[in-house]
């Protein structure tokens, strides 16, 4: 069976997503969306560089996009980190009313929706999104890197492992150097402000019950079938001594260049889980704490214990192994979610799946 896929924005994540969407036998490129009026009439190919022609040329046309017979709908564009979300909400449920399954990666609050927990970045998703799944005859899959899979349905899977468990860490380390978004590590991460400045990512971590990250421990925690206590949240900051040039600017002497975000979840009253978030611009600052480029580490200190880790690597584009892994793990549900009857997939139901391909 072959699948007639749209891929709706090119960025980080976009481009790698376009290029498995061409390159994967059992897909068919159908449509793209795209935002930058640069990029509007020009056939994906050139999007990708060193490809034949696809035929498929780049739109933002959006009820052209809606109008195309299609599948499924690979939605990367931005999301949760606008100021307002409430765009890519009404893409989604137009896309899903109009019959389309959509797998996306832009909101963070859709990759869960736990049962009596209205958080206020989900706002009436889970509504919305049901309804138009309804109307559509269609299926929604939010999946990340986190909240999605290294920060919980992977520490999840590795637990079948386990027998008694004393505590769970799992580490985020990822290398930003590379990442050219502006908005995401500057003005979202908060690389390059003063040490004591606040950034978006801490204002919306610190805020626990409300942020996404939160999703992680909870589908954790659920996913145990155990009662998740409080989460307690702390923040550190490394700063360098010298400026620092990176794909998205200058990082001047004296500002952020590492940060460490800490969740850390009681169960029985005893910390329990420890979801701990490294990103970093460079190794120099912070030499005590974990390094790598796109890396996890799962330890579960019990009976057996164990230590594993993930290293995900690519040289295309950015070379960014958590953008190809956004891509690759959206990609990788769309036969599963083309086939799943209407409604929503989340990240806890999502049916046991595998990945990749091989070209004939
Ligand atoms: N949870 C996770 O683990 C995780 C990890 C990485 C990314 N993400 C999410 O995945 C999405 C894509 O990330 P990325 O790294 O590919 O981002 P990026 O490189 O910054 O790309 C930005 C994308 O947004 C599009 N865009 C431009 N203006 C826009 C607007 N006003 N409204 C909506 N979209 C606009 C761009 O359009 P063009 O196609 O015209 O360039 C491009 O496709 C984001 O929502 C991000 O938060 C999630």
């Amino acid at each position: 069976m072959s699948y007639r896929v749209i891929q709706w924005g090119t960025g980080n994540v976009g481009r790698h997503a376009l290029r498995a969407i061409v390159e994967r036998p059992d897909f068919e490129l159908t449509g793209v969306r795209v935002y930058n009026p640069d990029k509007v009439g020009t056939d994906a190919a050139d999007l990708l560089g060193g490809q034949p022609p696809t035929g498929v040329k780049a739109t933002d046309d959006v009820d052209a996009i809606l109008a195309l017979d299609a599948d499924c709908v690979c939605y990367s564009p931005l999301g949760s980190t606008l100021d307002e979300t409430g765009g890519p909400l009404d893409d989604i449920c137009r896309l899903l009313a109009s019959g389309k399954n959509v797998v996306s990666s832009a909101v963070e609050f859709h990759a869960y929706f736990p049962p009596g927990l209205a958080m206020k970045g989900a706002g009436d998703s889970h509504e919305r999104i049901e309804r138009a799944c309804a109307q559509g005859k269609s299926t929604f899959f939010h999946v990340g890197i986190n909240p999605g899979f290294t920060m919980d349905m992977w520490p999840l899977h590795m637990s079948r492992l386990c027998g008694r468990i004393d505590h769970l860490h799992a580490i985020e380390v990822v290398d930003m150097t590379r990442y050219p978004s502006f908005h995401m590590v500057r003005e979202i991460m908060g690389f390059g402000l003063p040490p004591d400045a606040p950034s978006a990512i801490d204002a919306h971590m610190g805020d626990v019950h409300e942020s996404a990250f939160y999703l992680s421990m909870r589908m954790i925690a659920d996913g145990l079938k155990v009662e998740l206590g409080d989460v307690e949240y702390s923040r550190e900051v490394a700063v360098t001594d010298e400026p620092i040039s990176i794909a998205a600017g200058e990082i001047p002497a004296g500002t952020v260049a590492a940060v460490k975000f800490h969740y850390r979840g009681f169960i029985n009253e005893r910390p329990a889980i420890t979801l701990e978030w490294i990103w970093r611009i460079t190794d120099s600052v912070a030499p005590e704490w974990p390094t790598g480029d796109s890396r996890w580490i799962l330890r579960v200190e019990g009976n057996p214990s164990i230590e594993s880790s993930i290293d995900i690597g690519t040289t295309e584009d950015a070379g960014r192994g958590t953008s190809i892994a956004v891509a690759t793990l959206l990609l990788n549900a769309v036969p599963i979610v083309c086939e799943a009857p209407p409604g929503i997939l989340d990240n806890l139901s999502l049916p046991s799946h595998g990945g990749g391909y091989f070209l004939p």
